[in-house]
């Protein structure tokens, strides 16, 4: 009995672990990491006037910024379309993950608020957590009444919120402020902002909802709108008989011109104060997550070809890794790679489960790493398989130099916490830092 027990955690510990390379002709699959915008939701905030204030949401635990069931529901269905691609199973693309849960293969990192936790956790439920995917009663759930027959719960990891520069583009950092203030003071933001077209949008936004707005917050009226017009669209448009599709339209245009500007996206490039202010805003927005991905593929990369001693055990078992956020971060990515006019047609933000996923690929005839894009860009769509579109590649595999390349232009100059703090163009900064060492060492002659 006990050897039988052996043999049988020896067999399925084995089975976990021995799946073949995935192989598309010479080319392996070694990694992926997935971004994905969470579900549908209430609105985050409104306007002071509107009807729709806070007591009107009570899906998803209630109130401002909750994912509803449609959007568990769009996760859902997303993580099954990425069990479909990457875990072992009869439709599977890429026999890649196991087909049951195995922790060492994977790692769930959410921003730190309730959508992004419970869209990851639905997200799982669709890859992991169905009856059915092969998981065993009492290995990998209770076998007991009361428990869902093959809901297998998966980690969903998270760090605070404020300090999350990864994963929340509204993470508390000074210098993504100052930038953006600078920006607004470019001859292109302000020509755009004092064209006939979008103040007067902007003023006639502000008469029918009696708030003035300025350009960070204007999101927060299109996007309670959009929300609204899904859940309350007849008395939205019987009550506020200033709304029109057209005027709709046109707040979501400017919207979407502010977006681009906050990402450094400009027609002329911006220079201020010495700097290019389109790519130091891209360095605060996008720098830090695609930083953080190429540095665990590159990780990965050495612990399997390079002969690394220590510190692999983690990386050589990782295969998918998970960000669950925000329109905001799945644009960073978009933007990094030059190709957020996708987003969404024709243009716009990512929509509820975007999905962007990154797939490192080892060429096994040249030694070299690729990587392939795939873009989910809603849901009900499927993958989309996007690397041709990215400058500097062609076809689907593109030089994984080509990522490098990207991420070390936008790595920011010092840790990003750090970064954060710096208000001021380089020159200053290495000119208050000479003179802070100056007086460091002065003050160390003095008190020698
Ligand atoms: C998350 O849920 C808790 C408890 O329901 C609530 O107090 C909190 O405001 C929510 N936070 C966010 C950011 O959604
Ligand atoms: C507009 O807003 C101001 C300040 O909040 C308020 O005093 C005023 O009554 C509002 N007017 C209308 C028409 O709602
Ligand atoms: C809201 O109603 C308008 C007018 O009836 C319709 O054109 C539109 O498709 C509706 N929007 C949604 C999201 O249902
Ligand atoms: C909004 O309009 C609806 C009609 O669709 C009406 O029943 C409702 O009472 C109105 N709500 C308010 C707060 O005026
Ligand atoms: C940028 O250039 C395009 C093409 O000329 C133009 O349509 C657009 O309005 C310009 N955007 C801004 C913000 O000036
Ligand atoms: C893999 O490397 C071989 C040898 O250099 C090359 O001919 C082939 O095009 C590469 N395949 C891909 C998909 O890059």
């Amino acid at each position: 009995m006990l050897y039988f027990l052996i043999f049988a955690v020896a067999w399925s510990s084995a089975q976990r672990a021995d799946i073949p390379p995935v192989k598309d002709g010479v080319m392996e699959l070694k990694m992926v990491h997935i971004v994905w915008r969470h579900g549908d939701r209430s609105p985050t905030k409104t306007f002071k006037a509107d009807l729709f204030q806070e007591d009107a949401w009570t899906f998803g635990g209630g109130g401002w910024g909750q994912l509803s069931p449609m959007g568990m529901f769009q996760h859902l269905t997303l993580g099954k379309k990425l069990r479909n691609r990457y875990v072992n199973d009869v439709n599977s693309t890429y026999n890649f993950l196991p087909s049951v849960y195995d922790q060492k293969t994977m790692y769930v990192r959410s921003t730190g608020i309730n959508r992004t936790l419970i869209s990851a956790t639905s997200n799982m439920l669709g890859m992991y957590g169905q009856d059915g995917y092969g998981s065993a009663a009492g290995t990998d759930f209770p076998d007991a009444q009361g428990w869902p027959r093959g809901f297998v719960p998966i980690p969903i990891h998270t760090v605070d919120y404020d300090s999350d520069h990864i994963g929340n583009m509204d993470s508390d950092c000074p210098r993504r402020e100052w930038l953006w203030n600078l920006a607004q003071q470019s001859e292109e933001v302000k020509n755009w902002r004092n064209s006939a077209a979008v103040s007067s949008t902007i003023d006639e936004l502000t008469s029918y909802v009696n708030e003035t707005w300025s350009l960070e917050d204007f999101w927060i009226v299109p996007d309670a709108l959009f929300i609204e017009q899904i859940y309350y669209n007849a008395s939205l448009r019987a009550n506020n008989t200033w709304f029109s599709d057209d005027f709709y339209n046109r707040i979501v245009a400017v919207n979407d011109q502010i977006y681009m500007f906050q990402y450094g996206i400009f027609n002329n490039t911006v220079t201020m104060q010495n700097m290019n202010i389109g790519l130091e805003l891209l360095k605060v927005r996008s720098g830090p997550l695609m930083n953080d991905m190429i540095d665990r593929i590159n990780t990965k990369s050495d612990c399997t070809y390079s002969k690394i001693a220590t510190g692999c055990d983690w990386i050589n078992g990782l295969k998918y890794f998970v960000y669950s956020a925000h329109d905001e971060t799945v644009y960073a990515v978009l933007v990094a790679l030059g190709i957020e006019r996708f987003a969404i047609i024709p243009h716009g933000y990512p929509l509820y489960s975007a999905a962007v996923s990154v797939e490192y690929w080892r060429n096994t005839t040249d030694n070299n790493n690729y990587f392939k894009l795939v873009y989910h860009k809603q849901s009900g769509d499927g993958f989309e398989v996007m690397t041709s579109e990215i400058e500097g590649c062609s076809g689907d595999y593109c030089s994984m130099d080509v990522l490098e390349q990207i991420a070390r232009k936008l790595k920011p100059d010092q840790p990003i916490d750090k970064w954060c703090l710096i208000t001021e163009s380089s020159s200053s900064y290495s000119v208050s830092i000479s003179f802070l060492m100056f007086v460091a060492t002065t003050l160390n002659y003095l008190f020698m």
